[in-house]
């Protein structure tokens, strides 16, 4: 297991988009097992391999409270969406610090292969709908900063620039 760098916006990379995985092998599995301790030690509650800069559809998620359930999502899907939107505050290990209201569909319905590379389903309301919606946008290279005024992103911008500066000097 190893602790993987998450990059940290406006880092261009994360606007890859991700490309399917063609087989659920060793290396993903590995892969996956290190997402997974990355999400942990830096206390999220999901992570999109596009954060650690490999650009395939995977997505690790745990919502639990114990910090126990973790589900791990290959090559998903949204497959149904409410028409009914739910506004949570997200946050993200990208854009750490920053939180702010999003739009999202109320309820959805998920398809994805778990590690074993198994196909299964289920529903995602509040925040594990929210997370889903979220860690498949940045599949698709999409940060949540992006659904704010272009206002609020370029402060936001700006001041991860800044942090990150005063970070290396
Ligand atoms: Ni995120």
């Amino acid at each position: 297991m190893a602790l993987l760098p998450i990059l940290q916006y406006p880092d261009a990379r994360l606007h890859t988009v991700a490309k399917p995985v063609k087989e659920i092998d060793a290396r993903v599995r590995q892969l996956v097992d290190d997402m997974l301790e990355t999400m942990y030690e830096a206390k999220g509650v999901g992570l999109a391999a596009t954060q650690v800069n490999v650009h395939e559809r995977i997505v690790v998620i745990d919502t639990s409270e114990e910090r126990n359930d973790a589900l791990v999502l290959i090559n998903p899907e949204i497959i149904q969406a409410s028409a009914d939107m739910i506004v949570w505050e997200e946050g993200c290990l990208s854009v750490p610090t920053i939180y702010d209201k999003v739009e999202r569909h109320a309820k959805i319905r998920v398809r994805a292969q778990n590690r074993n590379g198994e196909v299964y389903e289920f529903d995602g309301e509040e925040l594990l709908g929210v997370c889903v919606q979220h860690e498949l946008d940045h599949l698709l290279g999409k940060v949540f900063v992006e659904y704010l005024s272009p206002l609020k992103r370029n402060r936001i911008k700006t001041k991860m620039v800044k942090r990150t500066r005063d970070e290396e000097a």
